[in-house]
């Protein structure tokens, strides 16, 4: 017993002791390694040391020869960046970068279950791993989006374990990172909601962002719950003012309006704001459909009928079939032997995500009907080859429009602007849709 106690004693007394601070991100996707580059990035003078951890052997392996295995502009310099420096490493052994971490960021996938349900197996297994390799006190910070409640049940989660409650703090940390512009989120942030069991367990997180604390980011300290609800709720919120914008855009087709111009318009009402406004194909990626979803099952298992948000889940889903409807008309109906081209398959532009990507649904549908599918994507087209194998994909744009008797602007690629530019010219009779308006307003979209 005497023997037990000076050994603990030891264990903490090191704890507090040691220097370096060590903080482990479990999991190695977007999140993960967008927040472990820039927390590295961001505690450059503090002797701090990031470890990103994944259970893919193959991700991990490709990180430790300076590959990156997703498209998000900027992470793969910044990542050699703060390796170089020392700061940031990669591992597959999860115990050990477990055992050594002073804070541990979960930062893996909450994907939607048929149901509606969040599937929160892999945030659990993370627990699970945790719980069997804590050997010293550990922040264990949330970052996944999780459903309301959750948090707080670690506390329960971890009794089970008989882990005695002053081995750990929980803290929910949403983030609020774009796909595309992550990096650039992370480090110029709106705010940053830190949810917590009592306050003073909030100090960790304000040390690591104490760079932004003191550029006044605000610092917005909640319980678990409140941080839980204001994640869903700015992904809702944002879901709900692009079916807005979508519908009113369809208005403005039917009736020759400019929708470019009413965007901007109500835009600059501050209470409106102008971001969020851009109409398109139907909003995708891995966080909007799945958060609706999410909240409205949340909400449904709380007696609560969440009207506003069902009814952008359904203007989301016509929104996506819109495209093909229109193909469908401009083509007389007579779709299958057309050859149909599509300019990016990723759900928006600057990634190489197609998750919930509208291009899905319209490849699905084209091909049912006969059609011939061309696609380009300057990022996105090896994830698109895994679910669709057999439609043609091209080595440019301009290879792409060879021979085909309609194009689709799907995705607002930068090079495709300018390409719209040019086929605006040169249209020679071509069928072009173009759901996010990218053709300059002389040569309106059909
Ligand atoms: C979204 C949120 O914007 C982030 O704040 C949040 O952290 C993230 O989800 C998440 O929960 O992880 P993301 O899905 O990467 O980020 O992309 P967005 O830029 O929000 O775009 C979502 C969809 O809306 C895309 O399909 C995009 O094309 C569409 N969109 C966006 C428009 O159609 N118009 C716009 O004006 C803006």
């Amino acid at each position: 017993m005497k023997r037990m106690y000076v050994v603990q004693c030891l264990v903490l007394f090191s704890f507090f002791t040691r220097t370096e601070q060590i903080i482990t991100v479990l999991g190695s996707g977007y999140v993960g390694l967008v927040t472990g580059a820039c927390l590295a990035k961001l505690n450059k003078n503090k002797d701090i040391r990031i470890i990103c951890a994944d259970i893919d052997a193959t991700k991990i392996n490709l990180l430790q020869k300076g590959e990156v295995p997703i498209y998000e502009p900027g992470l793969k310099e910044l990542i050699s960046e703060q390796v170089q420096r020392g700061s940031l490493s990669f591992s597959h052994d999860i115990p050990t970068a477990i055992k050594e971490a002073d804070t541990i960021f979960i930062a893996v996938g909450t994907p939607t279950q048929k149901n509606g349900d969040v599937n929160l197996s892999y945030v659990e297994s993370c627990l699970d791993t945790i719980a069997m390799h804590m050997s010293t006190p550990k922040t264990i910070v949330i970052k996944s989006t999780v459903p309301i409640g959750s948090c707080r049940k670690i506390h329960s989660f971890f009794a089970s374990r008989h882990i005695q409650p002053d081995a750990y703090r929980v803290i929910f940390n949403p983030e609020f990172l774009r796909e595309g512009t992550a990096i650039t989120d992370f480090l110029n942030p709106d705010r940053i909601v830190v949810g917590v069991t009592s306050p003073a367990d909030a100090q960790p997180l304000q040390e690591l962002y104490s760079q932004l604390i003191m550029k006044n980011v605000p610092f917005i300290v909640t319980d678990l719950e409140t941080a839980e609800i204001i994640k869903y709720a700015s992904n809702n919120f944002l879901a709900l003012k692009l079916s807005f914008i979508n519908e009113i855009a369809n208005i403005c087709e039917a009736t020759g309006a400019n929708i470019k111009q009413v965007s901007h318009a109500i835009g600059l009402d501050q209470r409106i704001g102008p971001y969020f406004l851009k109409t398109g194909p139907g909003y995708g990626g891995s966080c909007l459909p799945k958060d609706s979803k999410a909240l409205s099952t949340i909400a449904k298992k709380l007696g609560i009928k969440l009207r506003t948000v069902n009814a952008a889940i359904k203007a989301n889903k016509h929104q996506k079939r819109i495209v093909f409807k229109k193909l469908k008309q401009l083509l007389e109906g007579n779709l299958s032997n057309k050859t149909v081209t599509i300019l990016g398959v990723a759900f928006k532009a600057n990634t190489d995500d197609i998750r919930y990507s509208p291009a899905i649904p319209l490849i699905k549908k084209l091909l049912q009907y006969g059609v011939q599918v061309k696609v380009y994507d300057p990022a996105a087209m090896d994830n698109m080859k895994l679910q669709f194998p057999t439609v043609a994909y091209c080595n440019s744009a301009e290879d792409a429009l060879q021979e085909s008797d309609a194009i689709v602007l799907l995705t607002d690629w930068e090079e495709f602007k300018e390409l719209a530019i040019k086929l605006t010219h040169n249209r020679h009779q071509k069928i072009i849709v173009d759901p996010r308006h990218m053709l300059p307003e002389t040569g309106t979209c059909q």
